[in-house]
């Protein structure tokens, strides 16, 4: 249970035991894809770009074990001495993300299961079924293999688990997992028919032989049934990092082990995974033409510092363009240095990418490398290189430093899978769109902001801002209360606490309890908004969503709705120092409303009167300003600094060129 529990600090080997000092540089290395001359000129640039740590191994499987129960382990052998040879450090990957050829051809049973039953071949990657025993059995083979060879190799840092966990499997091998998981969750068939409200169409299982995944059905499926089996898969992904990592922590205990999250991915329930490993990573590419790139960087980045409560790893980025958007743009010039310079000032004591040096074939040759097709007088390799020298500049001054927000945004995976079922009021409403555009309104105040799972301790945050938490324990919402209780402010958005965690609604469509606290004495109907449709109400703009709320006697109405269904009802709530927010305001209103309910919390920005396009970041007592814009720009930055960056002195103010970065120690 985690209620106002502070996650558990890590013991054991951390990020902090391998960057000593350094913020690691580097990133995926796949020399397997190359000849062997090919190598000796990769370290050669390697040392010019400053490169001390590559992740090899990724993709290895089919070449070091090409045939049933083979070992070809010379070419790593090779490679970990010339790694070692040259000071670089090797985070070495199990290669168990993508099986070899010859795995799926004698046991088809390892390969996954898509919901109508169609097979997911070899042919491109993570084509294995977390559930298959036989899966499983080689995947610790080859881990226990690697793992003896070189756990105590001294080029050796860091174990990185498979690659983005991120599979499914409906097949007949998850069913039975998935009954057995089930089994445990509620030991006997009535709790789980209550839980799964199966006396809804006629769905009470008698026997547990009758539950399956959530298969091609005629039409809409068990709500919770498919929450489950989202639990389940999480559940199932998880056992099998586990059972790797306890492999390689057997024969390397000093080391940490790792595996790369993708942002803001709804497959795995990341608080728990986060507590299962030593240290936290994550691969982040946006957009280099979203406008809101960095805000998307920003989010990602304080939500992997959150679960790993301090330093963490950016394992993978893009040094140009990715290939698996409609339309892939390179980075301009500048770009790269700045969004890997944001990813530190936000805790990441590691920049990394994916890959090192383009490949020529393969699906993802117009992936960028940080060699790109241009080789190392193109202009990518040249910026990599200048960024490398930049990190070992201010490693030693930065690594090791927490970045703390002063604002706890909560956010929980079971919530978003409850809130996601086909049969909601609204398929418009997007868990991570809502939360991306409250994490977006702070951003632009200048507020540092921290992600929480909303049964943890919330009491360092003067506030706590709730997007949509649909789905709550009765312990999150004791724990929501309890905030309050002791003086902190909270501020929640629309379709908060309407369900538990079985997700069943809650009495009269909201806990109780929470609209008590809210002021709400009755929630008569949601009124769902279409594409291009607003509420108005006399201080704001609302999408998405509205309410047709009737308020307590003591609460205050901070906006009403105007116009339309809903015209004099209540939009915006407060009660004491909660508010509640029925609807999406516009951006600009929702940055508004949120500063002005900071400002009475006593929270303040990061800095006083920064442009849009800055962004202000303290880690620890350095201050890291970032220009998004490609118009320079003058800020005010109080004191005398010295920015570590260029090491000149910065004397209240501070003028930044495109893109233009400054870390400023007082
Ligand atoms: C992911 C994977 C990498 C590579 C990149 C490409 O992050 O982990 O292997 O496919 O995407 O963007």
């Amino acid at each position: 249970m985690r209620t106002g529990a502070t996650p558990a600090p890590r013991t054991g080997p951390g990020l902090g035991d391998v960057t000593r000092g350094r913020i690691l540089f580097g990133g995926d290395y796949n020399p397997e894809q190359w000849p062997e001359e090919t190598w000796t000129e990769d370290v050669r640039l390697m040392r010019e770009a400053g490169v001390n740590s590559v992740t090899l191994g990724v993709f290895s499987w089919s070449r070091l074990e090409p045939r049933p129960g083979a070992r070809e382990f010379g070419w790593l052998d090779r490679l970990m001495e010339l790694m070692h040879g040259s000071g670089i450090g090797v985070v070495l990957a199990t290669p168990t993300s993508s099986p070899p050829p010859w795995l799926g051809r004698l046991h088809p049973e390892t390969l996954p299961r898509d919901e109508d039953g169609r097979t997911e071949w070899w042919g491109g990657r993570q084509h294995f079924s977390h559930s298959s025993a036989v899966y499983r059995r080689h995947a610790a083979a080859i881990t226990e293999d690697l793992a003896a060879r070189y756990g105590g190799h001294p080029a050796l840092t860091m174990w990185h688990v498979n690659n983005e966990y991120c599979t499914y499997d409906w097949g007949d091998e998850a069913a039975a997992r998935f009954r057995h998981w089930l089994r445990r969750r509620y030991t006997t068939l009535d709790a789980l028919n209550s839980a799964w409200g199966t006396a809804f169409w006629s769905q009470g299982y008698g026997e547990w032989a009758e539950i399956l995944p959530p298969r091609h059905a005629h039409y809409l499926k068990n709500p919770g049934q498919v929450l489950d089996f989202k639990r389940f898969t999480s559940d199932m992904l998880l056992e099998c990092y586990t059972a790797e990592r306890d492999i390689v922590r057997r024969h390397s205990p000093h080391l940490p082990v790792t595996t790369n999250f993708m942002p803001l991915w709804s497959g795995q329930d990341a608080w728990r995974w986060a507590e299962q490993e030593d240290v936290v990573s994550v691969d982040l590419y946006p957009d280099p033409r979203d406008p809101f790139g960095a805000q998307h960087g920003a989010l990602v980045q304080d939500m992997t510092r959150s679960q790993a409560g301090g330093p963490w790893m950016l394992m993978e980025q893009a040094a140009g363009p990715v290939n698996w958007r409609g339309v892939n743009h390179p980075k301009p010039r500048g770009l790269g240095r700045l969004w890997s310079l944001q990813a530190v000032a936000r805790g990441a004591d590691a920049v990394c990418y994916f890959q090192w040096r383009q490949s020529r074939q393969g699906a993802e040759k117009f992936h960028s490398g940080m060699v790109g097709h241009a080789g190392p007088r193109g202009r990518t390799f040249q910026e990599v290189a200048r960024l490398g020298g930049e990190l070992a500049a201010i490693g030693r001054e930065v690594t090791g430093r927490h970045s703390r927000g002063d604002i706890a945004i909560l956010h929980d995976w079971h919530s978003w899978w409850a809130g996601a079922h086909e049969g909601r009021l609204s398929a418009r409403v997007d868990h991570a769109e809502v939360l991306t555009a409250w994490h977006r309104a702070l951003w632009q105040g200048h507020f540092a902001t921290d992600f929480a799972h909303p049964e943890h301790d919330l009491g360092p945050y003067a506030l706590v801002v709730v997007p949509q938490l649909y789905a709550l324990t009765d312990a999150a919402v004791d724990n929501l209360l309890a905030h309050v209780q002791d003086g902190g402010t909270l501020v929640c958005g629309f379709l908060t606490g309407v369900a538990d965690q079985d997700d069943r609604v809650r009495p009269g469509g909201m806990d109780p309890r929470l609209r008590e606290l809210f002021g709400i004495r009755t929630l008569h109907e949601w009124w769902p908004l279409d594409e291009g449709e607003s509420a108005d109400t006399d201080g704001l703009r609302g999408t998405l969503w509205s309410e047709e709320i009737e308020a307590a006697e003591d609460a205050s109405v901070e906006a009403r709705y105007k116009g339309g269904e809903l015209d004099g009802l209540p939009a915006v709530l407060r009660n004491g120092r909660v508010w509640y927010v029925s609807t999406l305001p516009e951006p600009h209103a929702l940055r508004a409303l949120l500063t002005r309910i900071a400002a009475g919390a006593g929270v303040r920005p990061v800095l006083d009167g920064l442009p849009d396009q800055v962004e202000a970041v303290r880690r620890g007592d350095l201050l890291f300003v970032l220009n998004h814009g490609r118009e320079s720009v003058t800020v005010k930055v109080p004191g005398t600094h010295r920015d570590l960056l260029t090491g000149t002195a910065v004397e209240d103010e501070l003028t930044l060129g495109r893109y233009g970065v400054a870390v400023l120690r007082p």
